[in-house]
């Protein structure tokens, strides 16, 4: 019979508990074969087979078994959970579900912020510097396949894998903030008056740009493989690495130099609309991070076995090569000193944010000493989270309101 355990009862056949490792033996032989793999210093951890096959979880589209016995919150896990996936209560993780509600109170949409100052600003001849006019394309040729990569990467990819309700309903409330700002972006370009095809190709034509979606896609090939299945100890520290992969180092690293450079222009009083909503989308990115540094360090709570000091390096390696191209990154955007800002402060900025990111998922640091040279960001970001913190903001929001029924 089938339970709410083991609800397709494969887990409960002799043939795999005989042939299945602990968790810690498995793990101890995937490490050893890694040990005498190659030194290329790519991450890859899951190039070696480990025990029997995967102890995955549910997906919430099982069979409904009538009259099973009612979930408990003991029965919910973050990854590898038995337990149905439909039932949104009880809730075990609280602050999921208040970051669900939080993220709902901070709704805005790209129409609303007023781009009439910017467009005058653009098509002055005068109105910009060609280093400005850089600043804002390239930012913008980034971020308009950024979000539609991360938002690929939540429904495709990631989403099956974490088996928790009230996480689910944060991940898809994101999915939606997510096209959100690709919408934000493409409603810039076209109040600018850009050349669409330029700056949604920067990713495949304009090397720094396109070397971190290129880094970014190795973390989401393996979740997005319909093969793939977490439930052992190899796939589950894959899933760990790839969702610090897209939390902590894409939405956390690799969006904070546009993120300083458009606010710093803003604050200057140039292209105060695109300013306006990179300051909403940078409150939304705040919080995607956050949540997922949550779901990290629940799954190291839940799974301690997975965090060995082998996987921190490889962790590290990872961040470190990520700060290298977000370094080329301001390089690029940046060849000359604008705005009070040069891409030597770029990178202390991004030294001291990786040290952040690392303590934030219990890692040591990375770059001893590393100060943070745009103290207003943080003003920005730790923002209450209220819904009219711009004084430009229609504080009514009327749901339907750009409805035409006639
Ligand atoms: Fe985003
Ligand atoms: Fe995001």
């Amino acid at each position: 019979m089938l339970t709410w355990e083991d609800p397709t009862g494969r887990y409960t056949s002799s043939a795999r508990t005989t042939q299945r490792l602990t968790a810690q033996e498995a793990l101890a032989s995937y490490e050893k074969a890694e040990s005498t793999a190659s030194p290329v210093p790519v991450v890859d951890v899951a190039a070696v087979a480990v025990g029997d096959a995967p102890v995955a979880g549910v997906t919430g589209l099982e069979q409904v078994e009538f009259g099973a016995r009612r979930l408990a919150v003991d029965d919910k896990r973050m990854i590898n959970c038995r337990a149905d996936l439909n039932q949104l209560v009880p809730f075990k993780y609280r602050w999921a579900w208040q970051k669900y509600l939080d993220a709902c109170a901070n709704h805005w949409m790209p129409q609303e912020i007023n781009m009439n100052a910017d467009i005058a600003l653009w098509k002055d001849p005068n109105g910009l510097s060609d280093d400005e006019r850089i600043v804002i394309k390239r930012n913008l040729g980034f971020f308009s396949t950024a979000d539609s990569l991360v938002a690929n990467n939540l429904v495709l990819a990631l989403y099956r894998h974490i088996t928790n309700p009230e996480c689910r309903q944060y991940l898809l409330r994101q999915a939606f903030e997510e096209a959100l700002h690709t919408h934000a972006y493409q409603y810039c370009v076209e109040s600018l008056g850009l050349d669409e095809a330029e700056v949604f190709n920067m990713y495949r034509e304009v090397p720094a740009v396109h070397d971190k979606a290129a880094w970014a896609m190795r973390f989401t090939e393996s979740l997005g493989d319909p093969t793939f299945h977490t439930g052992n100890p190899a796939d589950d520290q894959r899933l760990l690495r790839d969702l610090i992969a897209f939390y902590v180092v894409f939405e956390g690293i690799f969006f904070y130099v546009g993120f300083v450079q458009i606010l710093s222009m803003g604050r200057r009083n140039k292209m105060t609309g695109v300013a306006e909503q990179f300051q909403y989308i940078l409150r939304d990115e705040s919080m995607h991070m956050n949540f997922g540094i949550d779901v990290i360090n629940q799954i190291k709570i839940e799974n301690p076995h997975l965090w060995t000091a082998r996987f921190q390096e490889q962790v590290h390696t990872l961040i470190r090569e990520a700060v290298d191209l977000e370094v080329r990154y301001a390089r690029d955007t940046m060849p000359r000193g604008i705005l009070g800002l040069n891409s030597n402060m770029f990178e202390e900025y991004l030294h001291y944010i990786a040290n952040r990111r690392c303590a934030q998922i219990g890692l040591s640091e990375m770059f001893s000493g590393a100060t943070n040279p745009f103290p207003w960001m943080s003003e920005l970001i730790d923002l209450k989270k209220e819904k009219n913190f711009f004084e430009t903001r229609v504080t009514e929001y009327k749901t339907g309101g750009a409805l035409n029924w006639d």
